[in-house]
């Protein structure tokens, strides 16, 4: 296998641009991060590896974080990330480029395209532009993969804070009333964050807040009561992806 893909992905996005850029290389794995969560290392052994995960505040989610600080990686690796974002993906190939380096590594290339907002709310047509424009725009981006393209990324500066650099429940992740206790939360959580208890989901604090359980709750009983501009906006899933690709991403 030529080319390892690790993708991170709550309401796929991510995932489905995991699978447009796997089917147009050819000759790849696709490795969910959620599936590395309990692991103590990963050794990586392919020669060309890609990280492909939703922006989260101009940075990665703390779960790909962790894991890439479990991985070793063979030396001569070309490495590229693949960022899905509403909006502005930050200085996220500043802060991946920092992190390869204390694994002895450095980032190759970083390319990525916009969708859907999941957390704050883009105007309808432009998320539907997106959407229209995903395969298109994954395309258009491949031959730099395959041509080995690389960039220089790095920086000393100490990049600012971000409110995801840690693990917790900054936004008040909370089910509320409207809670059946299916238990359909605790299965899209990457970070096996959410226990039932007296038939109500109890949100703990090692939160990556990518939120899954919010859009994927059949009950809309997840809400955040400290975001109130995005506390009960609408639910969003990519088109082409389930609650059953969201789970499996951990049970691989
Ligand atoms: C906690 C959080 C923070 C986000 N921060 C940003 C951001 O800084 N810039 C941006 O353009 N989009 C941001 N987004 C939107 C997501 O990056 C975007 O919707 C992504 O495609 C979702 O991918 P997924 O469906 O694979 O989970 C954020 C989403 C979440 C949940
Ligand atoms: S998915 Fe919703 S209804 Fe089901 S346990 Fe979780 S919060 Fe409750
Ligand atoms: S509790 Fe919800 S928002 Fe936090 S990591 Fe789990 S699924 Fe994501």
């Amino acid at each position: 296998m030529a080319t390892a893909i690790y993708y991170f992905s709550a309401t796929g996005n991510s995932y489905t641009t995991a699978r447009l850029i796997a089917d147009g290389l050819g000759d790849c794995a696709l490795k969910p991060v959620a599936s590395t969560f309990k692991k103590p290392y990963i050794t990586e052994e392919a020669e060309r590896v890609g990280f492909v995960f939703p922006v989260y505040y101009g940075n990665m989610p703390y779960s790909v974080r962790e894991m890439i600080s479990k991985m070793t990686f063979s030396k001569d690796d070309y490495i590229f990330i693949f960022t899905t974002w509403r909006g502005h993906a930050g200085a996220v190939a500043q802060r991946m480029d920092q992190l390869l380096r204390t694994r002895g590594q450095k980032l190759s290339l970083s390319l990525g395209i916009p969708m859907p907002g999941n957390s704050f709310i883009n105007e309808p047509h432009v998320d539907a532009e997106h959407l229209a424009n995903q395969a298109k725009n994954v395309a258009s981006l491949l031959e730099d993969i395959r041509n080995r393209r690389a960039e220089d990324y790095f920086t000393a500066d100490i990049l600012p804070s971000t409110p995801i650099d840690i693990p917790h429940n900054f936004r008040g992740i909370t089910a509320d009333e409207n809670c059946v206790g299916c238990g359909g939360c605790t299965h899209v959580c990457p970070r096996d964050n959410i226990h039932i208890e007296n038939g109500r989901a109890v949100i703990g604090d090692n939160c990556a807040s990518c939120l899954a359980c919010f859009h994927w709750c059949p009950a809309e009983a997840i809400y955040m009561s400290r975001q109130e501009n995005i506390a009960r906006r609408s639910k969003y899933h990519h088109p082409d992806v389930t609650f059953s690709d969201i789970a499996w991403q951990k049970k691989e």
